[in-house]
Formats: structure tokens, C-alpha cells, sequence
């Protein structure tokens, strides 16, 4: 699906990607799942942008984020640098995408070497690309990354990541970011682990960067609310496939696909402070054993599900200004069942 807000090549660029893990055991279970499935995502960096990728538990996005930041190879499909799919830059394209798309992990815990103080990440970044030519401008420069993600240096220099909260611990991961000044950082779930306030001060560090640094991102999360409190695109992932994409506040307050109006009911209120669960409606939800490529992924599950929906993949349709949905119910030769047409599909 397209969300392009210019006509330049956009920075990162997926096309097409799919990604297929087999599927072990009896006879009858044993197939492939397609993990992501013809996944389509152009990001800018001009002007700066913030999309969001929204899907519950197994839909993909780890596994599309891995794609993206060069970690895994898609099955089908082409992950492009400017351009240029990643498989074929050259040496300096190379080092220059991996210093341009940056991640950011849901606890970074993992990231840091627990022998060194937490300030030792951003002297390695200051080290590494030569970003200070004295020791008390490095110093300096550690002080204003800190404060550029609200952490207090005197609170947090010196310390053991152990010592520090896991809200903290992201923040400072934001601050090497900030000192390595990405175009595109991709975040996969960075906040599910941290309470409410440090939440949505996180999310406006987002936001700081996005409008002071030029910094796009592509922020990945099972939470609505948040993706709303960011405001930007969405893409609606569901088994793999985008089923809606569009602006957020299109899609939240006039959802088209019947998987993102599901979605939607399980929210009781567009609020930061109130976390989405994906869980309420969508329990009895089970991905499908084997992937079937010619079918809708939600025909199981959805009330206006037409005959066309379990014999063909539907393909994007425009439901509004820069708004897509997979969806038969917006195909204008498709007759409808009555709910549908009751509930505004025509
Ligand atoms: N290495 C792998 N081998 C086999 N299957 C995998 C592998 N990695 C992921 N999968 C499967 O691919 C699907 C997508 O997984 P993925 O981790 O990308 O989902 P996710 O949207 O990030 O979920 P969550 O919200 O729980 O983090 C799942 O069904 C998962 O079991
Ligand atoms: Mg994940």
C-alpha cells in the first residue's frame, strides 16, 4: 500500500516483502505460514514522518521490523536504501544505511554491557564518529543528550544499567540516538514495558525528534492509543497482511476495513492513558495453520464475509483521501450482503 507524502525516492522502502516459516509437526498441521505477507511501506525523510504499524500479537511486525533493519532476509520482495535494495550497496552505502535506520528495542536491557556505566553508550557514539574534538566538549555533548530525553545527568551518569528503570534505560538508548542523529528509527514495541507517564514522555521524545531533528520513524506497537497520541500514518496489520492503511485520525474515526472497525470496539476510549488490549474481542482468534494466499486472512472472522472473500486475495482499494483497505466490501461489482450495506459499505 502507498503511503508516500512526496515524489522522491523515500529513505527505506519495502516492497513486496514476505516472509514464510514453516510450520512443524503432525501431518495434517504441517505447512508454511507467510509471518509477513506482500508487505509494502515507504518511509521519508523529507519531510520528516511518523508511521505507525498496529497489529495484534503474531501478526508480523517483529518480524517486518527484522526484515527492514537488514537483520533477517525477506523469502519474496526487496528491502531498498535510497533506492538501492540493501542486498547491493556498496561498502559505503552499507555503513551509511546502518548508521541512518536506526532500532530501538522494547527493553534495551539486553543492549548494554552491565560491567559499564550507562554513560559508556553515548562516549562509544561521540568515540566511534569522532562527534567531539576535546574531552570536556564530549562531556558537554553526553550532558545535552541526556537532557534532550529528559534525564538529569547527575541522576543517571555513573550508574549500572541495572540501576536504572526500564523507562530510564529507553530514554538513554534515545539519547545515543539523538547524539547519532538517524534519518529513520524503528522502534518495535518500545513502550509496552514502561508505565503510563514515562509512556507518553517517551512518545513526545518521538515527536521533539521527529520536528527538531528531522527524524522518521516507524513506530511499531499492539496499542492504538498510542499510535493515535502520535498521530502521523497507520498501517492495520493483520496475519501478515496490511488489511488498512491511511492517515490516523481517518482510521480511527472512520475505520473501512471490518478487521480495524473490530479493532476499534475493543478500544474503549482513543486515550493514551488507557491501554488498548487486543485481546478483549479478538480471544477466540487463531492463525490460520497453513498460509492460503488466495483468500481474505480475516474471511473467518468477519460478519459481511462474501463468497468472492474465500476465492480471491483482496486487493487495495481507495476508501478515501489516501486511505486503502483490502476489502470486496469496496469493490463497487461486488454485491453485498444487507448487514454490510446497513452498516455504510455500499
Ligand atoms: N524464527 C521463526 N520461526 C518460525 N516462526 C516464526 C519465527 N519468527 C516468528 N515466527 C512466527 O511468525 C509470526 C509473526 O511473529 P512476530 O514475532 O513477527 O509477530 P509480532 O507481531 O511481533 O508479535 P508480538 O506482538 O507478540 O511481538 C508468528 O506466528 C510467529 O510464531
Ligand atoms: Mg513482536
Amino acid at each position: 500500500m502507498n503511503t508516500m507524502s512526496d515524489n522522491n525516492v523515500p529513505t527505506l522502502q519495502a516492497r513486496n516483502v514476505t516472509k514464510e516459516f514453516a510450520v512443524s509437526g503432525s501431518s495434517l498441521r504441517r505447512g508454511h505460514i507467510a509471518a509477513v505477507d506482500q508487505v509494502s511501506l515507504s518511509l521519508y525523510a523529507k519531510p520528516p514522518q511518523i508511521i505507525s504499524l498496529v497489529g495484534e500479537s503474531g501478526s508480523g511486525k517483529t518480524t517486518f521490523s527484522r526484515i527492514l533493519l537488514g537483520l533477517t532476509g525477506p523469502t519474496t520482495g526487496e528491502v531498498l536504501y535510497r533506492g538501492t535494495n540493501i542486498l547491493a550497496l556498496n561498502k559505503q552505502q552499507f555503513r551509511e544505511y546502518r548508521l541512518n535506520v536506526q532500532p530501538v528495542f522494547q527493553d534495551p536491557y539486553g543492549i548494554y554491557n552491565p560491567f559499564y556505566r550507562i554513560e559508556r553508550v553515548l562516549e562509544l557514539v561521540i568515540h566511534n564518529f569522532k562527534l567531539a574534538k576535546t574531552k570536556s566538549q564530549a562531556i558537554d555533548m553526553v550532558d545535552e543528550a541526556l537532557r534532550a530525553v529528559d534525564l538529569r545527568p547527575n541522576d543517571v551518569i555513573g550508574r549500572y544499567p541495572h540501576q536504572l528503570s526500564g523507562g530510564e534505560r529507553q530514554r538513554v538508548m534515545l539519547a545515543r540516538l539523538y547524539l547519532l542523529k538517524p534519518r529513520i528509527i524503528i522502534a518495535d514495541e518500545p513502550v509496552s514495558m514502561i508505565d503510563v507517564a514515562v509512556r507518553t514522555l517517551f512518545l513526545n521524545i518521538l515527536l521533539d525528534f521527529r520536528d527538531k531533528l528531522g527524524i522518521s520513524c516507524l513506530f511499531i506497537t499492539h496499542n492504538l492509543s498510542t499510535a493515535y497520541y502520535l498521530g502521523g500514518q497507520i498501517m492495520v496489520l493483520c496475519f501478515g497482511r496490511v488489511v488498512e492503511t491511511g492517515s490516523i485520525d481517518q482510521v480511527v474515526h472512520n475505520p473501512s476495513h471490518p478487521y480495524t472497525q473490530q479493532l476499534l470496539t475493543s478500544v474503549p476510549s482513543i486515550d493514551p492513558e488507557n491501554r488498548w488490549s487486543t485481546r478483549s474481542n479478538l480471544e477466540s482468534v487463531e492463525r490460520p495453520v497453513t498460509h492460503e494466499a488466495n483468500k481474505c486472512v480475516y474471511v473467518t472472522r468477519c460478519p459481511y464475509a462474501m463468497p468472492i472473500c474465500s476465492q480471491q486475495r483482496p486487493p487495495d482499494f481507495a476508501t478515501g483521501e489516501g486511505q486503502y483497505a483490502a476489502c470486496f466490501l469496496h469493490d463497487r461489482n461486488v454485491e453485498k450482503p444487507e448487514a454490510a450495506v446497513e452498516a455504510g459499505f455500499k
